[in-house]
């Protein structure tokens, strides 16, 4: 066979599901072969994220256009990666850094080494004839990951009076994929007859969940218990996970919490108090970003009282970075990352932040952005990690359900050889 040497990247300018530009690239191969990948764009972005480079011109787009960052691949990156091999992820990823040079990748833009670093492995794995997933994860990659489904939106993703930005089920209990992904509907239709029923709203949020306005925040966690346990499910089968987002809250001047839509403020010891309280009341397994992103000890606070009990994920506070994933491991902040390649910009990196996290004891959740395409790269990247959660939305609007179809058919590929979630 011949040698999968990479003959030139092209990009083009697609939209998200926001109808927002991002970018899509294309790397082919000297024997013909291609890999074609694209990228996800958030709102709730972090701060310490890499750098999403749009153009600015307010002609085009609102200013959000990504001609630069797709003619940096169509020039400097196609040039610098000419005659590399397709196979070596690590070669290509250090190139792309290096030709950026900057910490945040502010010069190419993680859009467009994101882009290029995911089409590089399509391209390759296209080359020798196997799933992403497969060459990727290899021979080990098996298992497939208990979808988080985001039923309900608020905060940054909906305009209702919901200020936690994701409630989502998780169907733990399920025997498999195809079954955890059917009780997720199922629950996501009975929810939605509830809403219905009681004259709320069910337009859906950025991430497909429903967006109602409700008397409180509480009650998302009651109708959503309500629409488990009609749906004929326990709350041992299917538990509840929250993204707060808190991030989203914090004020750095008055270091307090200030929640936009209710104008409710609270300290840091308050909201942990909530989550505490919401915790021993209702079936939470996981909440992520519960306090802001530069709360490092805060953090701690919350991870000695909630750590043994549910998963802490760190979203805008690590945003899948390597030195920031070290320090909570030093400093004993969180117990699990959010893994959003986009946050960081090459293939490479998220596989180092898995790794490193693996190591230390932390979990990790492969994640979709809210603004998405329907690119399905990363539910392979979940069943090569062998992750046990995946968050990519409800089971509603086409780039959500892309990538749990893929998830569907990769197991399916599977066959006996699958297991599911974290047995
Ligand atoms: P974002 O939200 O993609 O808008 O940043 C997703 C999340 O916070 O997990
Ligand atoms: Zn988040």
């Amino acid at each position: 066979m011949n040698k999968a040497q990479i003959s030139k990247c092209c990009a083009r300018e697609i939209l998200d599901s926001r109808g927002t530009p991002t970018v899509e690239a294309t790397v082919c191969l000297t024997d013909g072969t291609i890999g074609v990948a694209s990228v996800p764009s958030g709102a709730s972005t972090g701060i310490f994220e890499a750098c999403e480079l749009r153009d600015g011109d307010k002609k085009r787009y609102h200013g959000r256009g990504v001609l630069g960052a797709v003619s940096n691949v169509n020039r400097q990156i196609s040039q610098a990666l000419s005659g590399v091999n397709a196979e070596d992820q690590a070669q290509i990823d250090r190139i792309l850094l290096d030709l950026d040079g900057t910490e945040q990748k502010s010069r190419l833009g993680a859009n467009a080494t994101l882009a290029v670093s995911l089409a590089a492995a399509r391209a390759a794995a296209n080359h020798y004839r196997l799933p992403l997933y497969r060459y990727l994860g290899g021979a080990a990659a098996r298992r497939l990951p208990v979808p988080m489904m985001n039923i309900l939106n608020g905060g940054a993703h909906a305009s209702n009076n919901v200020e936690i930005q994701e409630f989502m089920i998780a169907p733990v209990g399920a025997e498999t994929f195809a079954e955890g992904l059917r009780m997720g509907s199922e629950i996501y239709r009975t929810l939605g007859s509830l809403l219905r029923d009681k004259g709320l709203s069910t337009a859906v949020g950025d991430e497909g969940g429903y967006a109602p306005s409700l008397p409180g925040d509480e009650d998302a966690l009651r109708l959503i218990t309500q629409a488990i346990t009609e749906s004929g499910y326990t709350t041992d089968q299917v538990k509840i996970a929250l993204d707060c987002a808190a991030s989203e809250w914090f004020s750095e001047k008055e270091a307090c919490y200030r929640m936009p839509k209710r104008m409710l403020t609270k300290s840091r010891a308050e909201l942990i108090g909530e989550w505490e309280r919401l915790v021993s009341e209702h079936p939470i397994f996981s909440i992520e970003d519960g306090l802001d992103q530069r709360d490092f000890d805060g953090w701690r606070e919350m991870t000695a009282k909630l750590g043994k009990k549910i998963l802490l994920v760190g979203d805008d506070l690590f945003v899948t970075n390597e030195k920031r994933l070290r320090e909570g491991i030093r400093t004993g902040a969180a117990n699990a990352i959010l893994v959003k390649p986009n946050q960081i910009g090459t293939l490479s990196e998220v596989l180092n932040v898995i790794r490193t996290a693996l190591s230390h004891g932390y979990g990790f959740i492969p994640s979709h952005r809210s603004g998405e395409t329907e690119d399905t790269t990363l539910a392979d990247i979940a069943v090569a990690t062998n992750a046990a959660y995946i968050k990519t939305g409800a089971p509603c609007r086409s780039e959500r359900v892309a990538k749990y179809n893929r998830l569907l058919r990769i197991e399916a590929a599977l066959g006996d050889g699958a297991v599911y979630g974290a047995c």
